[in-house]
């Protein structure tokens, strides 16, 4: 089995700040860092951390053949990675205070230049059951999805960054979906309806400190895991390394209890580290941490 995942790549970059900046402030850093992320890239990592077979669909400028090559060497398949000519690689700005919260500022950039061909090229090597991976941090998300599900993959959304249009779009073509309890809310007000009625099989609400929910249409079910207790440094990235993980688990074969429980267990890690995908932790630091 194996992982395609449609998503963005962007270069990072940290400013540490005392707090997040209002309207109109002015602030000094007082340290900057940069490195390889984008919510795509940042699960695509995670998922091959996670020992799943990974093959990355997405775009670069001539200035991001850096992060095709770090994919490849976090164990990413990058032959469907395209290196544009005509756009920049997209970048994110990332104020982190000092309780570990932050606020993004995303330049899509070749993010939003995948074509459909690269699309169909890249899914006509997947088998039945694969998992087709897309967030909202790239363009064609819909055509992937209706590609995903004529292929008989499994299909999974995470809803990042939120949009309810976005999500609407590509929902009935979904089998797995993932968001935060605001978003579900936000969707429930779009839909008209809960989460347990709409037309997907698996849905996981991350509900932050308090752990996450899955909800299972289909069995009728909603289990509760609990969050471990961690010191948090850092959220940003948290939420696409548990997505990775969780659905890398899934691929291998791990019930979705276990896969929720190994994905717990990589989130907690991520948030005492400052850093996306360059810092997401492997299998072995995962099963061996101590909480
Ligand atoms: O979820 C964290 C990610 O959001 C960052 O890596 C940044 O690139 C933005 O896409």
């Amino acid at each position: 089995m194996a992982i395609y995942n449609l998503g963005s790549i962007n270069a990072d970059l940290f400013y540490q700040v005392p707090t997040l900046p209002g309207p109109g402030e002015t602030l000094a850093a007082r340290s900057m860092h940069r490195g390889l992320g984008g919510k795509g890239a940042n699960m695509s990592v995670a998922a091959a951390r996670a020992a799943a077979l990974v093959s990355h669909i997405g775009a670069v400028g001539r200035d991001g053949t850096w992060a095709k090559q770090r994919l490849l060497e976090y164990g990413v398949d990058t032959r469907h990675i395209a290196v544009l000519e005509d756009a920049p690689t997209g970048h994110a700005v990332i104020n982190v205070d000092d309780a570990g919260e932050n606020a993004i500022v995303l330049l899509p950039g070749a993010n939003h230049e995948i074509t459909e061909n690269a699309i169909g090229t890249a899914l006509s090597e997947s088998a039945r059951g694969d998992t087709l991976l897309i967030q909202n941090e790239t363009n064609n998300q819909r055509y992937a999805a209706q590609m995903g599900r004529d292929l008989a993959m499994y299909v999974a959304y995470a809803a990042a960054p939120f949009d309810a249009a976005a999500v609407q779009d590509v929902l009935p073509l979904l089998d797995f979906l993932i968001l935060n309890e605001v978003e579900a809310q936000q969707l429930t007000d779009a839909t008209g309806q809960p989460p347990q009625a709409l037309p997907v099989a698996d849905i996981v609400i991350t509900l932050g400190g308090n752990g996450c929910r899955w909800i299972n249409t289909i069995k009728r079910t909603q289990r509760d895991f609990p969050a471990h207790q961690v010191d948090v440094v850092d959220t940003t990235g948290a939420g696409d390394t548990f997505t990775g993980y969780l659905l890398a688990a899934r691929d291998r074969g791990l019930p979705m209890e276990q896969a929720i429980a190994l994905a717990m267990r990589a989130g907690a890690l991520m948030v005492m580290r400052k850093g996306t995908a360059d810092v997401i932790p492997d299998l072995k630091e995962v099963q061996n941490a101590r909480f």
